[in-house]
């Protein structure tokens, strides 16, 4: 790592304001902590895709020396982002993608994968037999869509069980506990409901508890965060049978960012680990999060620690040079 680079980092994010971005947000400036010197340009879309490819555009004309972006939709984001590529500011990819490989780095879970996760683990809890409903995230965005391929996938193993109806619920729980009422027939025939989030997950037990049908019905979301309002406790307080993992990469977006900008060897794809959580493994999984927030808190107030032990020995300093003068 070279000390003195100052380089200017621009991050797009397509909607600041759930847990999940929060939290990969939190990441980003922790590893971003490591470089002094580093300056982050962050700008949040609020979920709208012309708002993102404006916010991106600022940046290039800027002059950030990296681009790390989390597209909204795919389609709408891919012209931009292949601009950055093209005039050579190397481009990470997180999370969502582009429909385009102009990219110099992917970060992120495999959503195929963890759909795939989620279709074996509804197979396996309903014994191969059972109707599902499932609750998909916003129709342009590339986790929908290979998270929708990946659960089909999961269930082929499984001819007893049938996807009886969808909807897109957009990412968010509102919209998921609207769309729901409107298919409530389908919600009284149902054994689980599969939400690609867990904040659609919530959303959807919330209907189902609303319409007075059975708590036995599992839900099943991704993303399982820690923390308050996290899927992690969701999981504990059987709110969801299940949740698949879903890292948010944004420690490892940085690390990366600055691999590429120190000119080092690095991937292209970076894709991090997944697994499912339910009843078995939540309390393992808050530990371990426990654990690790605590020396993570203790890293901050060393580092506070240090600070003010700088500002002390440069006070010293000149009342030493103060007294050598008089
Ligand atoms: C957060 C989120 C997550 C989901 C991811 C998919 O904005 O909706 O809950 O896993 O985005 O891109």
């Amino acid at each position: 790592q070279k000390e003195n680079s100052v380089y200017t980092i621009g991050f797009s994010q397509c909607i600041g304001s759930d847990l999940w971005r929060r939290t990969m947000l939190e990441e980003v400036k922790m590893e971003l902590s490591l470089h002094p010197g580093a300056k982050l340009i962050y700008a949040d879309a609020n979920g709208n895709s012309k708002l993102q490819v404006k916010q991106a555009g600022e940046m290039i004309n800027k002059g950030i020396n990296i681009l790390i972006i989390s597209p909204n939709e795919a389609q709408p984001l891919t012209p931009i982002v292949e601009e950055a590529y093209n005039k050579g500011i190397p481009v990470i990819i997180i999370d969502r993608k582009t429909a385009s490989s102009a990219y110099t780095a992917y970060v992120g879970a495999d959503n195929f994968q963890i759909g795939k996760m989620a279709g074996e683990y509804a197979g396996e809890a309903l014994k191969g037999k059972g109707n599902i409903v499932e609750v998909m995230g916003l129709p342009g965005s590339s986790p929908t869509i290979e998270r929708q391929r990946g659960f089909n996938e999961g269930l082929k193993k499984y001819p007893g069980i049938k996807i009886i109806n969808q909807v897109y619920g957009n990412w968010l729980k509102k919209d998921t506990e609207e769309q729901l009422v409107k298919i409530k027939n389908s919600l009284t025939n149902v054994n689980a409901v599969f939400a690609h989030n867990d904040q659609m997950a919530s959303g959807s037990r919330k209907v189902l508890n609303d319409l007075k049908l059975s708590e036995q019905i599992k839900v099943i979301g991704i993303d399982a965060l820690p923390g308050q309002g996290g899927g992690l406790q969701m999981v504990s307080s059987k709110i969801l049978t299940a949740s698949v993992l879903y890292p948010t990469g944004g420690k490892e977006a940085i690390s990366t960012a600055f691999k590429i900008l120190d000119r080092e060897s690095f991937s292209k794809e970076n894709i991090l680990q997944s697994l499912v959580i339910d009843s078995t493994n939540v309390d393992l999984m808050k530990l371990q999060w426990n654990k690790f927030s605590s020396q993570q808190k203790d890293i901050e107030r060393q580092g506070t620690l240090l600070e003010e032990q700088k500002v002390l020995f440069k006070n010293q300093q000149i009342v030493l040079n103060v007294t050598v003068i008089t």
